[in-house]
């Protein structure tokens, strides 16, 4: 048994069930006085405060009423555009063109690399985001600046070298060789590493050629323990190109199928526009999508089913997709989400927001038995939530009913400033 070394005293949120399969008092527990004991980096037990004796010597962090909960997981991001985040006026392949690639071929740079991946990790902790999943650029360099800086501060934290040999500027074409002996090289040198893991990575279908495709496929299975994640089905526009440059596949989802990139653990970015087929496939196999709703009303790219999607069985997860997403904040994207679920008739539950948050986005990302709930034995990466951060937020969660209705206002208002701290591996990172 291991020794508590803190109790953080709040009000808790945890989750023993889907709250999109079970009625929430079955799924979702909200302690107003609760109790998490932390040793050795886990959660040791959580309850009622009153239930917890604090042993001799353990130090005590009483947060009000601040929320505790499981630290945030961001699925699905680009840390290399953290500099470009909010740039004006594009759709996803002039997007892409205008701002996104110039700005990646500038990591070429080890010493810039190194400070975006600083400025990213800093701006995802004040966030409240305890794992991220991001891409890197096609320089192993970047791959080596994203997991020191997450080595360094101890998260659990996830990337891998964007593989692109078409369809991109020069300076950021790698080959279907070289794309497999870096992967593998930085796949050997990181996965498993502390608490990071390497994550197979071609950008998508139109800057890989089949070649590309086909040799990442033979490194996933090699490596099936990996994760490979990629982009499908996010631009009406983007999906013509697909067809164009696969003439021969059934749809997008048989570009990656086709070539050994289609398993339980594969990570699919955005996933609005798929077919019936699609879906039914990727459900029968298993693997996960990842909803960015900042990103898709950004760049324009359609609204994700988030509620039929998970009716139907989905695996889903959400995330910021920075920098085509407009914020590093969960909370905000959580927002994005609900607004979206509006738009189609379906309102989500601010439990469901925050579930998809922590617990969806550590399933899809085959990480839900370590991080994203307050339960005994998980890893203590922990955010601490002010129910009353800004005072438009505090008058409106002063009135709430019930605790929902107090977590709601923080959720669709709720920025950098309601995270009152962040603990990582059973430390406080931001007291
Ligand atoms: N599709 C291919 N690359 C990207 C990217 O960097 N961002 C987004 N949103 N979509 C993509
Ligand atoms: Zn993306």
């Amino acid at each position: 048994m291991s020794k508590p070394t803190h109790i953080l005293l709040g009000q808790t949120l945890s989750f023993s069930g889907d709250p999109f399969l079970t009625p929430f008092a079955d799924s979702v527990t909200v302690e107003q006085r609760g109790a998490v004991v932390l040793g050795d980096g886990k959660i040791l037990a959580i309850g009622p405060a009153d239930e917890i004796a604090a042993p001799e010597g353990v130090k005590v962090d009483d947060y009000g009423d601040g929320l505790i909960m499981a630290g945030f997981v961001d699925a699905h991001l680009h840390y290399p555009q953290t500099g470009i985040i909010a740039s004006w006026g594009k759709r996803l392949i002039d997007w892409l063109n205008s701002y996104t690639f110039p700005e990646e071929a500038r990591l070429a740079d080890p010493d810039y690399a190194k400070e975006i991946a600083k400025r990213y990790f800093d701006l995802a902790l004040a966030n409240g985001t305890t794992t991220s999943l991001s891409y890197a650029t096609i320089h192993p360099s970047s791959v080596d600046a994203y997991f020191t800086e997450a080595q360094s501060r101890g998260v659990r934290a996830l990337a891998g070298k964007t593989c692109m040999d078409r369809n991109a500027p020069d300076n950021l074409l790698d080959t279907a060789q070289s794309a497999y002996d870096d992967s593998k090289a930085l796949l050997e040198k990181w996965h498993g590493v502390d608490r990071l893991g390497y994550v197979i990575t071609p950008r998508f279908s139109p800057t890989s050629t089949p070649e590309q495709l086909s040799a990442l496929g033979a490194l996933w299975a090699e490596h099936p323990e990996c994760l490979m994640q990629t982009h499908i089905s996010e631009q009406h526009e983007e999906i013509a190109w697909v067809k164009d440059l696969f003439p021969n596949a059934r749809d997008y989802l048989d570009t990656y199928e086709a070539h050994g990139l289609l398993g339980e653990r594969a990570v699919f970015g955005h996933a609005i526009h798929l077919t019936e087929r699609e879906q039914a496939r990727i459900k029968e196999v298993g693997a996960g999508l990842v909803h960015c709703p900042t990103s898709n009303t950004f760049i324009g790219s359609g609204i994700f089913e988030t509620a039929r999607m998970k009716a139907d069985g989905q695996r889903v997860g959400l995330a910021t997709d920075t920098g085509g997403g407009s914020s590093f904040s969960m909370l905000r994207t959580m927002a994005a989400a609900y607004e979206l679920s509006q738009l189609k008739g379906s309102p989500l539950h601010p439990a469901q927001l925050m579930w998809l948050a922590t617990c969806g986005s550590a399933g899809v990302l085959h990480l839900g038995d370590k991080i994203g709930n307050l339960a005994v034995g998980m890893e203590a990466d922990l955010v601490v939530l002010d129910l009353a951060s800004t005072p438009a937020i505090a008058q409106r969660s002063q009135r709430a009913g019930d605790i929902w209705e107090a977590i709601f206002p923080t959720i669709m208002m709720g920025d950098d400033r309601a995270t009152k701290a962040v603990w990582i591996g059973g430390k406080a990172v931001r007291p």
